[in-house]
């Protein structure tokens, strides 16, 4: 008798630790947050989940260049996180990164080896794909140059001609319509180019980028709603060929993408001609481009031309003391050296982190990694080393404001 109630006693104690923990379990999952990502505004759509119990699952799942053998073993890995600012609406529990007393700023002699090891794998993985083919000859790191040094090769080396209905393939009556006769022709002052980084929240640096004489963004970032962070003019909007191929029926109809002058960038085979890129290019826009021409005739769109990208990548890997991913630079980088070429002075916020630092992709979307501030597919690290080394501002407003300053190419001595 006394074993029988014993015994039932322990069954119920049993049966109640095992609800209470079934409830907690429950909980904790609900909490859990799932993020699907695009990455660093290239082809890369990356899922990643995350719970709240310690560890941080995360799984790849990126519809471009990743080999899907090496996805898994990627997938595999856990991602740390290492988050400096806690996210309005999300659960995570924000720990700061660094005394505040402690100026600590991008390091221009950062190397692969400060990449955590998903990143570094991801950086090997892309310089065996070799996706565009890249066969790279030139010098390697023989001097390390001056910034002036870099400024005339940016300036010399870079063609900054938009595609006009004059070239072939594009002088045929079927894109007579649709392509400027002309060159773009942009003499600005001061300017802003403002990243989509997830550290512009609650960066109140709205009415500082909007003082300027323009301001550049990218892809689907958008104003609305977030003026107090990231202002609310817009005088140039460099979107990729993904985003108004894959999401054309958004950009379409999105009127954020009516205002300003717009231009899309694809990215082409290494230092291919132009007509084998027209054959073969990244992502199929050029129907949607039309498209978008057809119902917005007045609005300025330019199709970028495709040499510019692998001419900044020859000097980001003339540059860099190790070899870089052998893709396009990133938008970022991309839009940073357009505007040097517009303006008189570029001012570019959170393309170096600032002490708002976060792992969050966007300022405007919950995803998280660190590819996005140190770059998987994107040689990031290595064109965030250039841009640090060409910063004219001080590491203080590269740490409060995540502000670079940067001279324009027109007023620069070679
Ligand atoms: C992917 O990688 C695996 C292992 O490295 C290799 O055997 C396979 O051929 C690769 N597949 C493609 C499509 O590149
Ligand atoms: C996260 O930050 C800590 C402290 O700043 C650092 O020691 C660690 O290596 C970082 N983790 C990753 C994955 O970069
Ligand atoms: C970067 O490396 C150069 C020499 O290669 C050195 O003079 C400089 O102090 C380093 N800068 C930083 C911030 O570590
Ligand atoms: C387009 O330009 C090419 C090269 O300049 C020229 O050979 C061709 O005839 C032009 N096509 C038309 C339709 O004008
Ligand atoms: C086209 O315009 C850009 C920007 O104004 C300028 O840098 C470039 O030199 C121009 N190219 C030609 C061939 O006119």
């Amino acid at each position: 008798m006394v074993h029988v109630n014993l015994l039932r006693k322990c069954i119920y104690i049993l049966l109640a630790f095992i609800l209470v923990l079934t409830i907690c379990l429950w909980k904790e999952t609900r909490k859990g947050l799932y993020f699907s990502l695009k990455s660093e505004s290239q082809p890369s759509h990356i899922l990643v989940k995350m719970w709240r119990w310690g560890t941080l699952k995360q799984g790849l799942a990126q519809d471009a260049p990743i080999n899907v053998t090496k996805k898994l073993s990627l997938s595999a890995k856990t991602l740390r996180l290492n988050t400096s600012t806690a996210v309005a609406g999300s659960k995570l529990t924000a720990k700061p990164k660094e005394l505040p007393s402690a100026i600590k700023v991008w390091n221009k002699n950062s190397s692969s080896q400060s990449l955590n090891p998903r990143l570094q794998k991801a950086r090997k993985n892309y310089l065996q794909m070799n996706k565009y083919h890249v066969k790279y000859t030139g010098p390697k790191y023989t001097t390390k140059l001056s910034s002036e040094e870099i400024l005339c090769q940016l300036r010399s080396r870079l063609d900054f001609r938009m595609i006009t209905a004059a070239e072939s393939p594009f002088n045929t009556s079927e894109w007579e319509a649709y392509l400027p006769k002309e060159n773009i022709t942009m003499h600005l002052g001061r300017c802003a180019v403002v990243s989509s980084a997830g550290s512009m929240r609650s960066s109140h640096l709205g009415p500082e980028i909007d003082s300027h004489d323009a301001v550049l963004r990218f892809n689907g970032a958008p104003t609305r709603g977030f003026q107090v962070d990231v202002g609310e003019e817009t005088t140039i909007r460099l979107v990729n060929s993904q985003l108004i191929t894959v999401e054309e029926q958004k950009f379409a109809s999105d009127p954020q993408y009516n205002f300003g002058t717009l231009i899309v960038w694809d990215p082409a085979p290494y230092h291919s001609n132009i007509h084998e890129w027209y054959q073969k290019p990244d992502y199929n826009f050029f129907e949607s481009f039309k498209h978008y021409r057809k119902k917005h005739p007045e609005q300025p769109f330019y199709i970028l031309n495709p040499h510019m990208q692998w001419q900044l990548w020859d000097i980001l890997q003339e540059n860099s003391p190790e070899d870089i991913q052998p893709n396009p630079p990133s938008s970022g980088m991309l839009g940073i050296v357009l505007m040097m070429n517009f303006c008189d002075e570029v001012d570019v916020y959170e393309f170096l982190p600032s002490k708002r630092r976060t792992d969050i992709c966007h300022y405007y979307q919950k995803f998280f990694d660190q590819a996005c501030t140190m770059g998987a597919y994107h040689p990031l690290l290595f064109e965030k080393n250039m841009i640090k080394h060409l910063n004219r501002g001080k590491d203080e407003d590269i740490y409060n404001y995540g502000k670079v300053t940067l001279t324009g190419l027109r007023n620069i001595q070679c």
